[in-house]
Order: C-alpha cells, then structure tokens, then sequence
C-alpha cells in the first residue's frame, strides 16, 4: 500500500502523533526538574545569606567564587572585585551569567529544554504546535553557537570549586578535618568536572580537526577518555545540577544553624 504524501514527500497525518506510550512523561519530568532548579537558584540568589561557614571553610556553590564588597568576612578567596551596587546585585551575579551560560548553550540540556519547554518538538515522531521551523540559523537561537567559549569560562569555575573543596577539608580547631560537607563539596565536584570534561566541545577541542589520529597519540589517548565521558553527557548533566543545588543546600542549612555538619574527623 502506498500512502499519500505531501509535497515535502511526507506522508500526510493528520494526527499529532500516532504514538500510545507516554511520551509526555520525560519532557513532563524535564519540565519539572529544571523549573525547580531555578526556582530553587533564584531564591538562593536574592537571599544573598547563609552562604559561608568559617568554622569549616565551607562555601556554598551558588557563591563561589564570591568577588562582591559584600561577601562576607573570609568567603572572598579571590579578593574583591566588585563594589556594592545595591540589595539587588547580589555576588552570585557576578559569576552566574558564564555558569548559565554554559548550561543554557549546552548541547543535552538545548534538546532538553526545547522539548519540555517550546516543545520542538516535546518527542519524537510528536509534532510540534509551531508553524515554521528555523533551526540555530537565526538571532537568538544563532547564539547557541557561543557554547565553545562558555566552555573555556567553565573551567576556571570548576578550578575554584575545586579549591573550595580543598579548604574545605578543615578542622573545628584550624588543622585537617573532614565533615559531611567535606565530602559533599568532594563529589560535587568531581561530578561538575565530569560534566564539563564531557562537553561536546571539549571533545571537539581534544581531538577535533586531525586528519591522522595515529600521528596524535596523546590526543587520541585523550579523546577516547573523553569520548567515553561524552556519551554520559545527559547523565552527568543532570547529575551535577542535582548536585550543585544539594550541596548549597546542605552548606545553606549549616551557616544557617538549622544543621550542624556530620563531623567523621576533627
Ligand atoms: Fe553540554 Fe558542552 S555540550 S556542556
């Protein structure tokens, strides 16, 4: 049987879709986990408290690095570079325009948004309610294509989240310690790493553009590390988000005295 086709030599159905799984669940649950995850970031942001804890050098993610004049004493590890301008500027702004830039242009998280949010499509063989389809051809989608250079600012990030971690690794009498939160800023950090290491762009800057692999062991070698890494992205993805809001949530509740930390050493 041959079915009627359009003049795009598709098949003319006129159904949205003839799909009878539940498709709508995972753009449903897509939806729902990043709407949480900003509500959660803005409500962080604009507290602009309960970020530090001295005693253990904990400093919540949201936070670092913290370069406003109103850090407060001792969570400004990398001096102070920006003045006070006001309740409203609070130091996470000065930080989370690259953060979520990187995040925003990120390869998984455009096809996840685009499905749960605009719903272009919300699934596969599901059509989409928009008329035209433009791609990233045009103003503003065409600046998702800045992804590259938001991965370069990444890494400095992850660079300092890695410090915090470190110091974090502090005693209630000043000498080595370790604590639950210790731990925590630990695995969210090799998950932010791992995250970042498994950028599509990342990979393309370790092994892009050869001609002959064999001639280029070392990036080859590490390639294939990322690669591997690569094809965990969505996983890693959704794993360091989940990760980042738990871990300032947990610092958030220790500076704030509504817990205090799990002490495993000193
Ligand atoms: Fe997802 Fe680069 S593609 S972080």
């Amino acid at each position: 049987m041959t079915a009627s086709t359009g003049p795009t030599g598709r098949a003319r159905i006129e159904a949205r879709t003839l799909r009878t799984d539940r498709w709508w669940l995972s753009p449903l649950l897509t939806a729902a986990g990043l709407t949480a995850f900003v509500v959660y970031g803005l409500v962080r942001t604009f507290s602009n408290a309960h970020y530090w804890v001295p005693q253990y050098n904990y400093l919540a993610p949201f936070y670092s690095p913290c370069l406003s004049e109103v850090c407060v004493e001792g969570s400004a590890h990398f001096g102070r570079w920006f003045p006070d301008l006001g309740w409203l500027i609070t130091p996470p702004l000065f930080v989370l325009p690259f953060v979520l830039g990187f995040r925003f242009t990120c390869y998984y998280y455009r096809k996840a948004y685009y499905r749960s949010f605009w719903l272009s499509p919300p699934a596969c063989a599901v059509a989409e309610p928009h008329a035209k389809y433009t791609g990233e051809r045009r103003f503003p989608l065409v600046m998702q294509n800045l992804h590259r250079y938001f991965f370069y600012a990444a890494i400095p990030v992850a660079s300092v989240l890695t410090y915090d971690a470190v110091i974090a690794f502090k005693g209630a009498d000043g000498g080595v310690g370790i604590g639950l939160g210790t731990l925590i800023m630990l695995v969210n950090v090799v998950l932010i790493w791992a995250y970042t290491l498994s950028c599509h762009s990342c990979r393309h800057i370790v092994g892009g553009k050869l001609t002959h692999f064999s001639r280029h062991p070392v990036r080859y070698r590490l390639w294939t590390l990322v690669s591997k890494l690569n094809g965990k992205h969505m996983q890693l993805a959704w794993a360091s988000l989940i990760s980042v809001g738990l871990t300032d949530l947990y610092v958030a509740l220790v500076a704030s005295g509504v817990l205090t930390d799990l002490r495993l050493f000193n």
